[in-house]
């Protein structure tokens, strides 16, 4: 092999590495610093750059010995391992909330540090035009452009600018303060761990073959040639899964690999998994397996799915495609219609769509008794509901759910693409059979191909007003494509249909919503759960309704707003914090506002050179007219919608979290929901801290750990601050209870005067009932 020469973070070294590396996997493989992220290996989304000899790189496609004899900077090299000594960005993203799931943050770090320290005074617009290629999905990237503008100021004059706080609630002691996130250092440091980052001696790879077709019968497959080959451990297949053959989150419909009875049902379905020495390896030889499909024809459109002749996907199930016919009905919607003086009818589709998190899937299994630390199967994964990987790794291997521990690890983002299955099962299965630890890493073309998407939809609805605008009926039909696989297909369309009405009081209500199997990506849960599509579709019949009805489209929203006291079309009563009123009040004052000092601006510099416009200066203003300033023409546009929270649809809303007190003034505080970018982690520590009057930072936090936590219940449906959070505050509170009661009985006082204040308890007479 030839030997690479190079300096990184200041220190020589010389490696053997094959001509073919690229410096991101000497850097994270060879040289195990896993601070560089690996996003997408066609140097499109930065989260891979480092400093080669002063110059930002993408490093996931720079020629490893490209960097022969260069000086490397990586985000290891800005800070000590410890934390210490940060770098004024490092400094500057922790204070300023930039870095949430975190795998961006290096990237965005070091690409920053190259303009800094050309310029240490860089306009909004400069950073931008830096930070272009570099992309972020969790942070919306206005605290990051804050982090670096607050970092060249800290470089040039030695202070950190803090970030401005919103006034928005009143605080707590701990509650409504801010406060770093826990995992902040280590996620700008670098040293932050998520999946593909663990490595383990004697760790094998594994690669997926998948489906050509998206509708084919598996009539034969030779594996013998791919097995053959040296450094190849097994080729694993549906007759090599040893328990329940199929998983599923919902309904048990999704196969461990395509093939007897089991036709592939997507082009990304499973039909075997190659575990060799490196994963380059493993991917050669998932080329040399030979697949002889009996090709059968496919249906890729809710609506054809529908048919009666359409092809059947999942001929077992009693309702041949349809997963779920969704209802709601209120009121009599013919009457209804019948008092209306306008009727709008369209039909809208919305597409299928990407999470695009930037940490592909990624799975690691070590096998029991591999070493000390694993006594038991053990699977690495950053998922968003542990638990039920646990159940269903179990069940397709054919063992007690006690027999497998799922750990998780820092997750790259989710938004909901993250609750499914991917490599779990096919990772535990491979360190099964070949007794050592099998890594399975999805590349982004692969997770492109294999994960559920948001639903495509086709939605016709009909909206009926009066003249004075009074909604009074609302007639609906959705068909939502959940793909090949039920996933959490039921669920999510679930909620576009009991979303249909939008945020408005509309007494009257007929939807139907077909839930539909079809030869498509599977399609699940996405940040809005369905009720992003019906909103799109709900929301632009509102606007041509107020069109129509000659009414300022958000004082037709206005008059039909939900409100307290009020009826949802699925019967709900809303009985407090209703905000929708408030929330278009704050809305339009905010444009109109902005219409109004920009329309002084173009008076006082005269009109003719801004563009003729009608003078705004009177209280009417159209705030739909575009406003020409200059060159630049600027427009509004607004939509309502609501979401719930929560998993609704009579399931257990539950989590459980457990407490534990040490003697050296510190807590922890556990439970396996997931953290995955959105601060959990910090939630748990505050809630905890509050309860038990500790300083924020003396409370641990472990989440994510079959062993170690209880079930927290799945993360999703905006749920974990309320639901975890509640079950952080109620078993702190406990403990603080019968702490109280313990040091009242040693102290011979009431329990109520048993305060806790910074880590201490002491007796405080004037704290009266419940001490603090
Ligand atoms: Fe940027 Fe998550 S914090 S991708």
């Amino acid at each position: 092999m030839p030997q690479l020469k190079l300096t990184v973070n200041g220190v020589d070294r010389t490696l053997d590495v094959p001509a073919n590396r690229f410096l991101a996997e000497v850097l994270r493989y060879d040289l195990k610093l896993t601070g560089t992220k690996i996003g997408c290996e066609e140097a499109e989304c930065g989260a891979c750059t480092v400093i080669v000899n002063g110059q930002p790189v993408d490093s996931c496609i720079y020629p490893a010995f490209k960097a022969q004899g260069a000086d490397v900077l990586t985000i290891e090299g800005l800070a000590g391992a410890d934390g210490s000594n940060l770098h004024p960005l490092q400094e500057a993203f922790v204070v300023h909330g930039a870095t949430q799931c975190g795998f961006c943050t290096p990237g965005f770090i070091m690409q920053a540090k190259t303009l800094l320290d050309e310029n240490a005074d860089p306009s909004d617009a400069e950073i931008k035009e830096c930070l272009k290629d570099t992309f972020c999905r969790c942070t919306g990237y206005k605290s990051i452009l804050s982090a670096v503008k607050a970092a060249g100021e800290k470089m040039r004059t030695g202070h950190l600018p803090l970030p401005e706080i919103p006034d928005v609630v009143e605080p707590l002691e701990q509650i409504g303060k801010p406060h770093a996130r826990p995992d902040a250092v280590e996620k700008v440091i670098g040293i932050a761990l998520y999946t593909d980052d663990y490595l383990f001696d004697g760790m094998l790879h594994g690669a997926t073959l998948r489906s050509a077709y998206p509708h084919a019968r598996i009539v034969g497959m030779d594996t013998s040639k791919a097995q053959a080959l040296p450094g190849v451990h097994a080729v694993l297949t549906h007759e090599d899964v040893p328990g329940d053959p199929r998983h599923g989150l919902v309904e048990n419909d999704w196969p461990v690999f395509a093939g007897g009875k089991y036709p592939a049902r997507y082009v990304g379905d499973p039909l075997a998994l190659v575990v060799a020495d490196t994963d380059e390896l493993a991917h050669e030889a998932l080329a040399l397996i030979d697949v002889a499909y009996d090709v059968l024809p496919a249906v890729t459109d809710p609506v054809n799915a529908r048919k009666p002749d359409a092809p059947v996907l999942h001929p077992d199930r009693p309702t041949g495609n349809l997963l779920k016919h969704i209802k709601v009905r209120s009121g009599d919607v013919d009457k209804g219609f019948a008092e209306a003086d306008v009727i709008v009818e369209r039909t809208y589709r919305t597409p299928m769509t990407e999470h695009a998190f930037m940490e592909p899937e990624c799975s690691v299994a070590v096998p029991a008794g591999f070493d000390a630390d694993h006594e038991k199967l053990t699977v690495y994964v950053g998922s968003q509901i542990p638990y039920s990987d646990r159940r269903q790794v179990a069940k397709s291997l054919g063992l007690e759910d006690e027999d497998v521990r799922v750990k998780g690890t820092l997750m790259g983002g989710g938004f909901g693409g993250k609750e499914d299955i991917a490599g779990q099962v096919h990772a535990a299965l491979a360190a099964q059979v070949t007794g050592r630890p099998v890594k399975i890493l999805y590349n982004r073309e692969e997770s492109l191909r294999f994960h559920p998407k948001r639903h495509a939809t086709l939605i016709r609805v009909k909206t009926g007003a009066k003249k004075d605008g009074t909604l009074v009926a609302v007639e609906a039909e959705l068909y939502g494509d959940s793909g090949a696989y039920a996933s959490l297909g039921e669920k999510v369309m679930t909620r576009a249909t009991t979303h249909a009405t939008g945020p408005y009081v509309v007494e009257n209500s007929k939807i139907d919503c077909y839930a539909m199997y079809t030869n498509n990506a599977p399609c699940g849960a996405f940040r809005g759960f369905g009720v992003t599509q019906s909103a799109f579709a709900v929301e632009s019949n509102m606007d041509i309704l107020a069109q129509e009805l000659g009414i300022d489209p958000v004082e037709f929203r206005r008059k039909n707003a939900m409100r307290v006291g009020t009826t949802t079309a699925t019967g709900q009563l809303l009985r407090e914090s209703v905000g929708m009123l408030e929330c278009l009040e704050k809305v339009e004052n905010g444009i109109r506002n902005w219409r109004l000092k920009n329309d002084e601006l173009r008076i006082k510099n005269g009109a003719s050179e801004l563009g003729a416009q009608p003078n705004h200066h009177s209280s009417f203003i159209n705030l739909w007219e575009p406003l020409r300033i200059g060159k630049k023409i600027f427009a509004w546009g607004l939509a309502a919608g609501y979401k719930n929270t929560g998993l609704g649809g009579g399931a257990p809303d539950k989590s459980t979290a457990e407490v534990e007190v040490f003697p050296d003034g510190t807590a922890a505080i556990r439970t396996s929901s997931a953290e995955m970018g959105q601060n959990l982690i910090g939630v748990l520590a505050a809630c905890t801290a509050e309860e038990l009057g500790l300083p924020f930072d003396k409370v641990r936090v472990l989440v994510m750990d079959t062993d170690l936590t209880p079930d927290g219940g799945p993360t999703t449906a905006s749920r974990q601050t309320y639901v975890s959070g509640n079950a952080a505050r109620l078993a702190a509170r406990s403990m603080r209870e019968q702490m109280q009661a313990v040091l009242a009985e040693k102290f011979d006082v009431h329990p109520d005067v048993i305060a806790f204040h910074e880590g201490l308890a002491y007796v405080d007479e004037a704290a009266g009932a419940g001490g603090r």
